[in-house]
């Protein structure tokens, strides 16, 4: 019998989150991920491995606990757009840390938006102000509906403005939110997109310092989800903008040389967010206060969709199985199998 694991290629992935329903999917990955933040001790942690490029990044994200391993093979390649071609791709494997053995091999880019997303949304319940509805995306690429599914189903937000450089992108936005029970509108520029706002969510990409959010635009209370900066020399806040916010980040150590704080001093304070989940540290603590989430992107975001991806696929028995480990019928003759 040759040791297969489960394995979820584009078509099933996308086959089982129509049948579960994006909102549940989202309520769902939102569970995992909080039970995955609230013991955040428990998992060894590295700044992932990236290997750059000028035109872009290739990354490995490994994170395990005492009895799984995670790790997603993961891309940001801004121009790759003008190419025909997606910014981000990622592939992701989850294996049992008793035996090595792969669990589960799965295609990751759709996960990946959807864990960002999450995480995000996950922040927002700490961070945004009471009775917020209303969140303006800037940059309406392949992140952006994720974002505003996860806002809807995770914080209730009700009203989205959008606002992108390029309006087919906008329209694009519009269509597939089509039937989502959410009230969306165009922007015609930045202003517009954050004046009402509650959420500034930033999901813009081009390899460089970039100021996407003029800092003049920021209004009291208002809370910024910064997704688009995420790598050394790629940020889309400038520093005026940091200057006014209290910021929460993922893992400190990764954020530090990756996120919109590597404009800051190394001593500028922030917040892990897992401290403030677990009620050792604040999230918002007053009305006025401007809150941001430098998010980056942590490996055990990975490990908590990977982890609730393979339960679902389990109990649904939704999965393939692939043939990819070599499993001669004597564990100590792998040279039979040639034979
Ligand atoms: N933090 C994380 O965990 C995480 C995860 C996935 C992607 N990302 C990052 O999020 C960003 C968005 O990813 P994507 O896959 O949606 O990229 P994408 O290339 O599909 O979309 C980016 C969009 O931003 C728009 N844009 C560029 N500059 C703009 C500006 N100044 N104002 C308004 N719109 C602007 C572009 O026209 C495009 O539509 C990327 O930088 C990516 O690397 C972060």
């Amino acid at each position: 019998m040759p040791h297969s694991f489960a394995y979820l290629s584009v078509p099933k992935l996308i086959e089982l989150i129509q049948d579960i329903g994006i909102g549940e999917v989202m309520a769902g990955v939102a569970d995992y991920m909080t039970d995955d933040f609230k013991r955040w001790p428990e998992f060894e942690k590295i700044p992932r491995l990236a290997s750059h490029h000028k035109l872009g990044v290739v990354e490995l994200m490994p994170v395990n606990d005492d009895h799984q391993f995670a790790f997603k093979y993961v891309n940001g390649h801004p121009a790759n757009p003008a190419k025909g071609l997606q910014t981000v791709t990622a592939i992701g494997m989850l294996s049992d840390m008793a035996t090595g053995y792969p669990k589960l091999l799965t295609e990751m880019t759709i996960a990946t938006a959807v864990r960002t997303a999450v995480a995000s949304a996950i922040a927002g319940r700490y961070l945004i102000a009471d009775g917020a509805d209303t969140m303006a995306i800037i940059g309406a690429g392949s992140q952006a509906e994720f974002q505003a599914h996860a806002f809807h189903e995770i914080c209730g937000i009700s009203k989205i403005v959008v606002f992108d450089i390029d309006v087919a992108a906008s329209e694009k936005f519009i269509h597939n939110m089509t039937g989502s029970g959410l009230d969306i509108t165009i922007a015609t520029h930045v202003k517009q997109a954050v004046d009402r706002a509650d959420i500034i969510t930033t999901a813009t990409a081009a390899k460089k310092k970039a100021s996407v959010l003029p800092h003049d635009l920021i209004r009291p209370g208002q809370f910024i989800n910064a997704i688009g900066g995420d790598c050394p020399g790629k940020t889309e806040l400038d520093v005026n903008v940091l200057e006014m916010a209290d910021i929460f980040v993922e893992y400190e150590p990764q954020t530090r040389v990756e996120g919109e704080i590597q404009q800051l001093s190394e001593n500028h304070p922030v917040t892990e967010i897992w401290q403030v989940i677990t009620g050792q540290a604040n999230g918002r603590k007053d009305l006025d206060q401007i809150t941001l989430f430098d998010s980056v992107g942590f490996a055990m975001e990975d490990f908590s969709i990977l982890r609730y991806l393979y339960d679902e696929v389990r109990a649904r028995g939704a999965d393939e199985t692939l043939d990819l480990i070599a499993d001669p019928d004597d564990p100590r003759d792998l040279f039979s199998m040639l034979r």
